[in-house]
C-alpha cells in the first residue's frame, strides 16, 4: 500500500535536499562529535603548553599559531575558569555591556568557546548576535557577474547594486583572465551608483592582490582558512602565509575578510572526526590570531553539507555568532544555494535577518542566478521584492533600498556609458550604443550582444599586466563627461590612504562616511538601542513601488452621490403577488460604482433582473439605507417582498438569497465570495431565487471557488465596506427604485 499523501510530500522540494545521519568519524557531525575535545588551559612562563588537551609539543600548526596568536592570555585564565553557562548567559544578557564579553571570550580556547555557544538555543544565539556584531548598522553584500563576462552589463548591474544600498559589490570571473576587466567594469559602475560602494574581484591571489594594488578594487575577501593542518596545506597554505597576505592587502589600503565555514575540512577529507563547529571555532581563531579584521563565513559554500545533519543550522548560526564573539566583521553566508525549498530558504535566512549582521549575506545576487558565477547564488535578482517586503513587514534593515524602476533605469544607463567612456579613451575594444542599451534594460546576460572574446580578454590583460592604474581610469572618466564619476572614484583612493576604511566592519555610507565598529559601534543594550529603523531609512523601507495608495483607489470607483440610471420613487411599500425584491446596499451605484470584481453596478443588477424575468417572475429594485450588512439587506428586503423572497446586494458585489421567514443570519443562499462571481453568475442568482419565489426546487448554484480571493482582495473588501457603511442611515425606510435608460456606461 502507498498513501498518496507520502507519495505526494515525497515530490516537495524539502526533498530533494540531502539528509544524512551523522558520522563523526568522518566529520559528518554538526557541532557534538564525541572526538570532540574538552576545554583545557596550561600556561607557563608566559606562554601556552596545553591547550584542550594536546601539550605544545604536539600541536599541529594550526593549534600553534592560536596558542601564539589568538589567546588573550591576561584574561585566559579567568576565562577558562568561568563556567561555560555563566559566560553564555553573559552574552545572551543585554545589561552585560558588548565589551565585558569580548574580554573574557578573549580568552577562550577553542573548545571552550564551543561549550559556551553549545549552552545556547536559536533564540539565544540570536539575542548574542544582535548584540555582538560589532557595526551597528546592518549591511549587505551584492554578486555581480554574467556567463558572458559582458563589461556594459556588469556596470550597469553594479550602478543598480550600488543604487539599491549594497555597501560591497563583488564579482568574479568564470574565464580567469578577464579578471581586470570585471573589475574596472564594476568599480565604475558601483562608483556611478552611488559614491563609496567597496568592490573586488575575487580570483587567485596573485592577480587579486595586483588588482588592489592598481587601485581597482578596495576589498579582498579571498583568503580561505582551514582548520586541520592537512586542510590548510591542501589549501596551498599556511595560516602565517595569510596572515602575510593579509598584511599585504592592508599595507596598499585593501580592507580584508577571511572565509571558512562548516563543512570545508571534511569536504576536504580531514576533519579528523570533529565536529563543524570545533573546526570552525580553530578557524576563526586563525583568522583573529592572523590579523583579519572579519570573517565571510557562515558555512558559504558548503552550506548543503552542515544542512544534511541535525543541528546544521544552529551550527552554522553559532559560528557566526562566535566570529562576533571575537570582535571580527561578519559576512553571514546566505550566498550560496541553501535549499529546494523557499520555506528552508527563508526560515534560514531569519536567523541572521533578524538579530542583523555586518552583511546579511555575504553576497546577495542581483542578477539572475545563471548569471551568478559564484555558482549559483541563494537568492537573486527576482526575489528582491520578497526581501523589501520582508523589512517592511518586520521594520527590520536587511541593507536594501526599495527603488522605481525609472532610477534603476537610469542608473544603469551611467554606470555603462561611463564604462563605455572609459573603454573608448583607453583603447579597449569599443562598447557600442546598442550593447548600452541592451545592458540598460537586460534580464540577465541573454538579452546582450556577444562579444570578441579574444580582443576583451588581450586588452584586460594589457591592463593588468602595463603600467595602467586607476589613475588613468579616473583621468578618462574626466574626460569623457564623467567627472562625478571620476571624483567617487579618485576619493576611492584617497580613502585608501587615509585608511580609516581598515578598521573593523567598515563600510561607507552614501555620504562617503566610514561607519566601522569605532565610528559606529553597536551599542544595543535591549529595548531602544541600538540601530533602531527609523526616520529617513524607514521612510525608504515603507516605500516600495508597488505600495498604491487607497484613497486614489476608492476615489476611482466613486460615482458622485447619486446613480443617474437608478432613480429613487420613494419609501418602498410592501408589495404583492409574485414578485423578487432585489435589496441594494446604501452605497449602490452612487457612492460607488463597481464591484470588488470590477464589475459595472448596472450590469450586475441587469443580470439578476434578467435572471428573475428567464424564471417568471417580476423584480423590483429597492434600496436598503438602515445597514450596509448583506445578511439584513436581503433580510429587510425580504420583508417588502410579495413572494417573501429577495435578493441582497451589497455594492462590493455580495450577494444573498433571502426569505421573509427566516433570521436575518440564515439565508436560501449566500454568496460570501464576489471576486468569484461574474456577470453570468448574478443572472443565476436571479434566475434561481425566482425558482424560490415559485417554491420550484432550486439546485444551489456552484461558483468558482478561489482560496486566494481574501488574501488578494482583504484591502479592497475593507475599503468598499467602509465606504458603505459611511452611507448607511439608520432611521431611513427603505426606498423604492426604478432602472431608468441612462445611455451609454
Ligand atoms: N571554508 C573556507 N573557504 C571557503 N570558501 C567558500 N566556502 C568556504 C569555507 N567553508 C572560499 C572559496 C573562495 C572564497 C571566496 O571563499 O573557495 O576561495
Ligand atoms: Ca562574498
Amino acid at each position: 500500500m502507498r498513501s498518496k499523501r507520502f507519495e505526494r510530500i515525497a515530490q516537495r522540494p524539502i526533498n530533494k535536499d540531502t539528509f544524512v545521519r551523522p558520522w563523526p568519524e568522518v566529520g559528518l557531525s554538526a557541532a557534538h562529535s564525541p572526538f570532540d575535545p574538552a576545554p583545557s588551559l596550561a600556561i607557563r612562563d608566559g606562554a601556552i603548553v596545553e591547550m584542550d588537551g594536546v601539550a605544545s609539543g604536539d600541536f599541529d600548526l594550526v593549534e600553534r599559531f592560536i596558542a601564539l596568536h589568538a589567546i588573550d592570555l591576561g584574561t585566559a585564565e579567568r576565562a577558562m575558569a568561568t563556567p561555560s553557562r555563566e559566560i553564555a548567559k553573559m552574552i545572551v544578557d543585554v545589561n552585560v555591556p558588548r565589551r565585558q564579553v569580548l574580554d573574557v571570550i578573549g580568552g577562550c580556547t577553542p573548545a571552550k568557546l564551543v561549550d559556551v555557544i553549545n549552552q545556547m538555543n536559536m533564540l539565544e544565539m540570536m539575542m548574542g548576535m544582535a548584540k555582538m556584531r560589532a557595526r551597528r548598522t546592518p549591511a549587505n553584500q551584492a554578486h555581480v557577474t554574467n556567463r558572458k563576462e559582458h563589461p556594459a552589463l556588469l556596470a550597469a548591474d553594479a550602478a543598480e547594486a550600488a543604487l539599491r544600498g549594497f555597501a560591497e559589490v563583488e564579482t568574479t570571473v568564470a574565464v580567469a583572465r578577464y579578471a581586470p576587466f570585471n573589475a574596472l567594469a564594476v568599480l565604475v559602475g558601483a562608483q556611478a551608483g552611488r559614491g563609496g560602494v567597496l568592490t573586488q574581484c575575487a580570483v587567485e591571489e596573485a592577480t587579486n592582490l595586483r588588482l588592489g594594488f592598481k587601485g581597482l578594487t578596495s576589498y579582498s575577501e579571498t583568503l580561505s582558512v582551514y582548520a586541520t593542518e592537512r586542510a590548510f596545506v591542501d589549501g596551498d597554505d599556511t595560516p602565517w602565509s595569510k596572515a602575510f597576505l593579509n598584511a599585504a592587502y592592508a599595507s596598499r589600503g585593501v580592507k580584508t575578510r577571511f572565509t571558512s565555514g562548516a563543512g570545508a575540512p571534511a569536504l576536504m577529507g580531514h576533519a579528523e572526526g570533529r565536529s563543524m563547529l570545533y573546526l570552525e571555532a580553530r578557524s576563526l581563531l586563525a583568522t583573529r590570531a592572523a590579523g583579519s579584521q572579519g570573517s565571510q563565513n557562515g558555512s558559504i559554500s558548503c552550506i548543503a553539507l552542515p544542512e544534511s545533519l541535525p543541528e546544521g543550522l544552529r551550527a552554522v548560526t553559532a559560528e557566526n555568532l562566535i566570529a562576533m564573539l571575537l570582535g571580527l566583521e561578519v559576512a553571514s553566508g546566505n550566498d550560496a544555494l541553501a535549499s529546494h525549498s523557499e520555506i528552508r530558504k527563508a526560515a534560514k535566512l531569519m536567523l541572521q535577518f533578524i538579530p542583523g549582521t555586518d552583511f546579511i549575506t555575504s553576497g546577495y545576487g542581483t542578477i539572475p542566478r545563471p548569471d551568478n558565477m559564484f555558482g549559483g547564488g541563494n537568492f537573486d535578482v527576482s526575489e528582491l521584492d520578497d526581501w523589501h517586503v520582508l523589512q517592511r513587514d518586520m521594520r527590520i534593515d536587511g541593507g536594501i533600498t526599495p527603488v522605481t524602476e525609472e532610477r534603476v533605469l537610469a542608473a544603469r544607463m551611467r554606470g555603462a556609458k561611463a564604462l563605455q567612456a572609459v573603454f573608448a579613451r583607453l583603447g579597449f575594444p569599443p562598447i557600442t550604443d546598442a550593447e548600452i542599451e541592451a545592458a540598460v534594460t537586460a534580464y540577465g546576460s541573454e538579452d546582450v550582444p556577444d562579444r570578441d572574446r579574444v580582443a576583451d580578454i588581450d586588452a584586460a590583460q594589457r591592463l593588468q599586466h602595463g603600467p595602467m592604474t586607476v589613475l588613468e581610469v579616473i583621468a578618462a572618466l574626466d574626460a569623457g563627461g564623467y567627472g562625478d564619476v571620476a571624483a567617487n572614484v579618485l576619493e576611492m583612493q584617497r580613502q585608501r590612504v587615509i585608511g580609516d576604511y581598515l578598521q573593523p566592519s567598515a563600510i561607507f555610507d552614501e555620504r562617503f562616511r566610514v561607519r566601522s565598529a569605532l565610528t559606529d559601534p553597536n551599542d544595543y543594550s535591549g529595548p531602544g538601542t541600538g540601530h533602531r529603523v527609523d526616520g529617513e531609512r524607514w521612510a525608504q523601507l515603507q516605500a516600495l513601488p508597488q505600495a498604491w495608495e487607497p484613497r486614489e483607489w476608492l476615489a476611482s470607483l466613486d460615482g458622485g452621490g447619486s446613480a443617474p440610471w437608478l432613480e429613487e420613487l420613494g419609501t418602498a411599500q410592501p408589495g404583492k403577488g409574485m414578485e423578487v425584491i432585489v435589496a441594494v446596499g446604501p452605497a449602490y451605484g452612487r457612492a460607488l460604482t463597481r464591484t470588488i470584481g470590477g464589475l459595472d453596478h448596472r450590469d450586475v443588477l441587469d443580470a439578476i433582473v434578467a435572471g428573475l424575468k428567464e424564471g417568471g417572475v417580476a423584480a423590483r429594485v429597492v434600496r436598503i439605507w438602515h445597514t450596509s450588512d448583506c445578511a439584513f439587506i436581503g433580510h429587510a428586503g425580504a420583508q417588502l417582498s410579495g413572494s417573501g423572497v429577495a435578493i441582497g446586494l451589497q455594492s462590493k458585489g455580495t450577494t444573498v438569497i433571502h426569505r421573509r421567514d427566516l433570521v436575518p443570519l440564515e439565508n436560501l443562499e449566500l454568496f460570501a465570495q464576489a471576486p468569484n462571481l461574474d456577470i453570468e453568475a448574478y443572472r443565476r442568482i436571479g434566475y434561481n431565487a425566482a425558482l424560490h419565489a415559485r417554491g420550484e426546487p432550486a439546485p444551489p448554484i456552484a461558483v468558482r471557488s478561489d482560496n486566494t480571493a481574501r488574501l488578494r482582495l482583504i484591502v479592497q473588501t475593507m475599503l468598499l465596506h467602509r465606504r458603505e457603511t459611511g452611507e448607511v442611515e439608520r432611521e431611513r425606510e427603505p426606498t423604492e427604485m426604478r432602472m431608468v435608460d441612462a445611455g451609454p456606461r
